[in-house]
């Protein structure tokens, strides 16, 4: 995800976007409890929204609160919209690098990753990471995004036209939704449950929802699939617009089958396109 003007323009202009993004972070934020004095760690902060609309206004005196994310464009992007805030802080981070946390061990009182575990591998190693570094008392807070429709980029990478330029750019982590965010057999809710409580911490939330997402179009879809993951950027630019059509021909043949993708009629005999997603929304302290 290199485009934050992209990514905030997606999240304000589709109101199911939006709804989602907004409900769930004002329920996440209540559901914690703030301190004076709390080191807040976000991680995967993007473009600083979740922190400036929805953290920020809500807690009392922190003593920091700290972004991190591994895109330098997103941090450049979350610096400037919060230049005159106190207290708030951005760091380049990979989540995944265990000797690069910008934070010692027990240090933070407040961790929050919104809708960035599903870009995780290894979910259980990173929870296990969010224990140690939480001081005893500390809270974790995640809005954790499911969708069979993550699979559809990855469905594209691996055929053979574009498998090689996915393989020669070695598709890092962060660059793509991790498989168990799509995969069909896996019961990743309760695995990330239970990964939770085997660290030792104490669930004092887990909810998951079922939403629909609605599309304009099936490209509007394929562009935003593009804007939240960096599939396209494994390809070379000048075959950009191939793999774009290549992805709407693979939606729309496979259109109200496995990837969870339907379409029903809206308003001026325009068509709907509508797509399911499911959200895990949690919070849980270590003692
Ligand atoms: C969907 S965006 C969410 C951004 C923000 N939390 C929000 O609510 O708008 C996911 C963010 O996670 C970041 N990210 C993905 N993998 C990461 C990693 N391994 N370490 C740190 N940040 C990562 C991406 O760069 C991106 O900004």
């Amino acid at each position: 995800m290199e485009n934050p003007l992209r990514y905030e323009t997606f999240k304000s202009e589709n109101p199911t976007i939006s709804s989602t993004y907004s409900k769930n972070a004002e329920e996440l934020v209540e559901s914690m409890s703030w301190e004076e004095g709390d080191i807040i760690m976000d991680y995967g902060c993007g473009s600083g929204q979740f922190m400036t609309e929805y953290l920020f206004p809500k807690i009392p005196n922190p003593r920091c609160i700290c972004g991190v994310d591994i895109s330098p464009n997103m941090i450049r992007f979350a610096y400037e919209n919060c230049k005159n805030k106190e207290n708030i802080y951005f760091a380049i981070g990979d989540i995944m690098d265990k000797y690069q946390w910008t934070f010692k061990e027990k240090m933070v009182s407040k961790f929050v990753a919104y809708l960035v575990l599903c870009y995780v591998q290894d979910y259980r190693g990173f929870i296990s990471k969010v224990y140690d570094f939480l001081k005893p008392g500390g809270q974790v807070g995640m809005l954790v995004p499911f969708s069979k429709a993550y699979g559809i980029p990855h469905q594209l990478l691996s055929q053979e036209k574009w498998a090689q330029y996915a393989e020669k750019k070695e598709l890092t982590n962060h660059s793509s939704f991790a498989p168990w965010t799509y995969a069909e057999d896996i019961d990743a809710p309760s695995s990330i449950k239970d990964s939770l409580l085997s660290c030792g911490f104490r669930i004092d939330r887990f909810t998951v929802n079922d939403i629909k997402l609605e599309f304009p179009s099936i490209r509007n879809l394929c562009e935003f699939l593009c804007t939240i993951t960096s599939a396209l950027s494994t390809v070379p630019e000048k075959f950009h617009d191939d793999f774009m059509e290549e992805m709407i021909d693979y939606v729309t043949s496979n259109l109200g089958s496995s990837r969870g993708v339907t379409t029903h009629p809206g308003d001026n005999n325009s068509s709907v396109i509508s797509v399911e997603w499911k959200f895990l929304n949690f919070v849980a302290t270590k003692p």
